[in-house]
């Protein structure tokens, strides 16, 4: 906490119970007397002399319990409290003797002598210790999790919600500057397309009929756009039922903006100020503005539409080598189109057996059907295929004496994430990510569909209502999956802080997109019948962007998992194990929803 901060919150949170704040107390305050309360942080009896840290969200005093200034009942009160209880103290604040001093802490410099101590809040032994003793680890996260408010009360925590707080404050800051309006939208809603399983709800008085809850804002910030409001934002709860990992929650927070009457420019523009905001409250600098990279060349340079540009191990394509070996099934492949693409590794050449069998794990485990690895050592090409390479081939290759180069053969949509994987992975594994390294670029260009290999049918890459590139609508009926959208995403370190589009404003073309993707003019109607009237009633060029605050939150607080900013989180396997959910209910709640179990849950 900065000193302004220390101060205002020291006279803000001023009450009839308490004078100061713990963590406010400083040198200039000897000689007052206080009144605080808090929670008994640690305990240590002298015999005689009882010091208690003594923490609020504000920081821990050290409270000093003595017989010459503690009468005897308070002396034994404070030697008897356990710790995490709460109590309320009268003290004087004093300056502690040279030697005592604590410069690691920002209240060291004095004690406070307790005159009389009130226990308001005993607290029975903690499930685990708030705070550890140096060097003890946290204990399993699992443990934290059932006893949340206990886990609430450490300081990192406490710093990552104090700081979520401040990235919210900032974001309304600056929408708020910039004209955008903040709207709520519907919590029980309809189904939103965003690619993920929703999470139902069912209707009492409507049986057999559900809500969902959103997946995102998406219909109603367009529908916002077309009532008029041209500048919308919403620090917006999403539900999204799909595999968890680190980087996901069932329950998150989108910082959802959007307006009206914009380009792709200007809403990038206006992304990125706001993330440059972000980081500057998060203490980290940014450039002012981040790089371009179209879609199709970053999938090309980093087989990824995330690329992780602190390190290099760019991708390049080695077809051409590989065609002139006598590698058959390389050979097979390129005959059917297919290509050889991998990349090079400087110094990789000291990586083991063992280390690169399981860098083609990796590349198998994505869907390759293998890894070649060569090495270019003193006398050439090393490796199981380096005797099917002719003497040119390193060279060719480009590989440098003590470079792995590492290839996969196959389609594009398999090499990629093949090579993705394989890329992280060496540059994990020889630490060529630099702790330090803030490297966003803003990927654009998004083709609108995916094809499904085996039945055909296209996806939106996206959503269906976002816009194709304005060079590509011809493209629409020959060669739809080639069409580019007009969608990007912000991505940081490898991560996607967020994605938007351009929206179709023209129902027509709207229609022609649902018809590509399968969705029948009556499903149309059905599921997205109030958007597309909307759209028919007069609806402006708009666009717009949602960013993880989660995520964000996440990054700046520099943790690796959601759930340390997350105030009550769900497990990886969706559970919430504070508050027990989700939990059975009684049969008469599901006959008066007109359910029947089909099946009995069993624990995940
Ligand atoms: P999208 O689906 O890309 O876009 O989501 C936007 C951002 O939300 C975050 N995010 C998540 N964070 C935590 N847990 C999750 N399960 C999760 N899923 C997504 C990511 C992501 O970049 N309506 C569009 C936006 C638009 O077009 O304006 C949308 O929701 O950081």
């Amino acid at each position: 906490m900065t000193v302004s901060e220390t101060e205002s919150l020291s006279s803000s949170l001023a009450t009839s119970l308490r004078t100061h704040p713990c963590g406010a107390l400083r040198a200039a305050h000897v000689g007052e007397s206080v009144r605080l309360g808090g929670w008994v942080h640690r305990s240590r009896d002298l015999g005689g002399l009882v010091f208690l840290d003594l923490r609020d969200r504000a920081g821990v005093v050290q409270l000093a319990f003595g017989p010459d200034w503690s009468d005897a009942a308070t002396l034994s009160s404070a030697a008897a409290v356990g710790v995490e209880s709460v109590i309320l103290v009268d003290g004087i604040v004093v300056a502690r003797a040279e030697g005592q001093r604590n410069p690691d802490m920002p209240t060291g410099e004095i004690d406070v002598q307790v005159t009389a101590l009130r226990v308001v809040g005993p607290a029975n032994t903690p499930a685990f210790p708030v705070a550890p003793a140096k060097g003890d680890k946290l204990p399993a996260e699992e443990l934290r999790l059932r006893h949340r408010y206990l886990d609430l009360r450490r300081a990192e925590l406490q710093r990552n919600l104090v700081l979520r707080h401040h990235l919210m404050q900032a974001t309304r800051r600056f929408l708020d500057a910039r004209g955008f309006l903040e709207l709520e939208t519907p919590i029980l809603t309809k189904p939103t397309p965003e690619g993920a399983r929703d999470y139902l709800v069912p209707s009492r008085v409507h049986p057999g009929e559900f809500y969902a809850l959103p997946q995102s804002p998406q219909i109603y910030k367009q529908l916002f756009m077309c009532a008029g409001y041209d500048r919308y934002f919403q620090i917006a709860r999403c539900f999204r039922d799909e595999d968890l990992r680190a980087d996901r929650q069932p329950e998150f927070t989108q910082i959802d903006i959007e307006a009206s009457f914009i380009t792709q420019d200007d809403i990038l523009a206006m992304a990125e100020a706001l993330i440059v905001e972000l980081w500057t409250v998060g203490g980290v600098g940014t450039p002012p503005s981040f790089p371009r990279m179209r879609y199709a060349d970053a999938m090309e340079r980093y087989g990824c539409d995330r690329p992780d540009l602190r390190y290099g191990l760019e991708l390049y394509d080695a077809t051409a080598v590989f065609a002139a070996s006598d590698l058959s099934f390389v050979k097979a492949a390129i005959e059917r189109g297919e290509r050889v693409r991998g990349l090079r590794v400087p110094g990789g050449a000291t990586m083991s057996r063992k280390q690169t069998d399981e860098l083609e794990q990796l590349a198998k485990g994505a869907g390759a059907s293998g890894l070649i690895v060569l090495k270019r050592g003193a006398d050439g090409l090393e490796g199981k295929v380096a005797k099917f390479l002719d003497a040119t081939a390193a060279d060719a290759l480009a590989l440098e004496e003590g470079e792995l180069g590492l290839y996969v053969a196959g389609p594009d949509r398999i090499s990629s994430p093949a090579l993705d994987r394989v890329r992280q992975a060496v540059a994990q594994r020889l630490d060529l990510v630099p702790a330090d390294g803030h490297e966003f670029v803003i990927v654009t260009d998004f083709p609108m569909f995916d094809r499904d290999p085996e039945t055909g049918a296209l996806a939106a890459v996206h959503h269906p209502f976002t816009a194709p590139h304005p060079d590509d609508v011809a493209l629409l009926d020959r060669a739809p999956e080639r069409a580019r959208a007009l969608a990007y995403d912000v991505v940081y370190n490898g991560l996607e802080l967020g994605g938007g589009s351009i929206r179709i404003s023209d129902p027509a073309l709207q229609a022609r997109i649902f018809g590509l993707l399968g969705i029948d003019e009556a499903t149309a109607q059905a599921r997205f019948g109030f958007l597309l009237e909307a759209l028919r009633s007069g609806a402006p060029p708009h666009g717009g962007i949602a960013f993880g605050l989660d995520r964000i939150a996440m990054l700046l607080a520099g943790t690796g998992s959601l759930r340390d900013v997350i105030a009550f989180p769900k497990t990886t396997a969706a559970r919430a194990l504070f508050e027990g959910a989700p939990s059975p209910v009684p049969p008469q709640d599901l006959h008066d929803l007109s359910l029947r179990l089909a099946v009995r849950g069993g624990d995940a």
